[in-house]
């Protein structure tokens, strides 16, 4: 890779799958990548090791900072530690920290809700605010967040989480076209759903709510079996990869195929035609359910 093509990368959430692939794939492409991790001495002192080490056997220039989008001290100390690492430059953001909290919306716990926004939604901005004054003072930069395949589209049970993608979605869509004048561009990754057996999803909320959706919980989480896994998570980190290189990144990437679909029938269909087609692929139609 020429120098002048070489970036300086914060990748926030680098324990879990796409942001741990990310930033090795693009440490391994030549880009100088700083991992952004929770805890890096505490439950994620194993993964911030494999980094290290990868880093050391196979000359990356990658290295492990602290970073808790929750606390807007960690955020900037990462930043810092960033623009130090690499000699005053970050050229691009990839954000990849959230988590999701699932299950009916009546059962859901109004403490969790807020908990997930302030990491989902809340610490995207806490990034935003803490990278655009340098980036601004730069030139130019990309900020790429990681959103989801219902990043614009809903499904019964996932209302909490998509929620926090939809806001994810609109904060994303305000910063491109408010930062465009610095040079600064923003784009999303829309991934599908990838079975992850380490990070198990359950329904929240208290048990004798979450018994009356029981039947339609089974019901949906029988046929997302059925569905997953089937998308090569691979496609998500080519396509970060690409977000960070290409010339024309397209605002929004929908990946792998339940993405795709999704966001296309959310665009094509009124939502009485969409609540139909979502029911029936999930086998919640009201004269499925007996
Ligand atoms: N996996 C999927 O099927 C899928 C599908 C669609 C969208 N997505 C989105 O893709 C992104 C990455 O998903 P993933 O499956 O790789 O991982 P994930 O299990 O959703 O976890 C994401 C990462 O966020 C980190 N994180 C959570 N709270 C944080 C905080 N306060 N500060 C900093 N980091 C924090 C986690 O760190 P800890 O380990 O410390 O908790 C983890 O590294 C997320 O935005 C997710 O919503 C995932």
């Amino acid at each position: 890779m020429e120098t002048a093509d070489r970036q300086s990368i914060l990748v926030a959430g680098c324990t879990a799958a796409f942001g741990h692939r990310a930033a090795l794939a693009l440490a391994r492409r030549g880009h100088r990548v700083i991992a952004g991790l929770r805890e890096p001495k505490g439950r994620g002192r194993d993964i911030a090791a494999e980094l290290g080490a990868h880093a050391r056997a196979d000359g990356l220039d990658l290295r492990v900072v602290e970073l808790d989008v929750n606390r807007e001290a960690s955020v900037e100390a990462a930043v810092e530690a960033a623009y130090s690492a690499t000699y005053g430059h970050l050229d691009t953001l990839v954000n990849t920290a959230a988590y999701a909290v699932l299950g009916p919306l009546e059962a859901c716990p109004p403490d969790q809700l807020l908990d997930m926004l302030n990491t989902n939604v809340v610490g995207a901005l806490r990034l935003y605010r803490a990278v655009l004054p340098a980036m601004r003072a730069q030139g130019g930069g990309r900020i790429i967040q990681i959103t989801s395949g219902l990043g614009r589209a809903v499904l019964p049970f996932m209302g909490p989480y998509a929620a926090s993608a939809w806001a994810q979605e609109c904060f994303a869509e305000a910063l491109a076209m408010e930062a465009a004048p610095f040079g600064v561009r923003v784009s999303i990754i829309e991934p599908s759903g990838y079975r992850d057996p380490g990070r198990p999803r359950k329904p929240v909320g208290d048990q004798a709510r979450l018994e009356a959706y029981q039947h339609q919980l089974v019901r949906l989480a029988e046929r997302l079996q059925d569905g997953e896994g089937t998308d090569d998570p691979q496609e998500v980190i080519d396509a970060i990869v690409q977000a960070v290189e290409g010339d024309d990144v397209p605002m929004r990437t929908p990946v792998g195929a339940s993405a795709k679909e999704l966001t296309a029938l959310r665009k094509r269909l009124d939502f009485e035609e969409y609540e139909r087609a979502v029911l029936s692929r999930a086998g919640l139609s009201p004269d499925s359910l007996d």
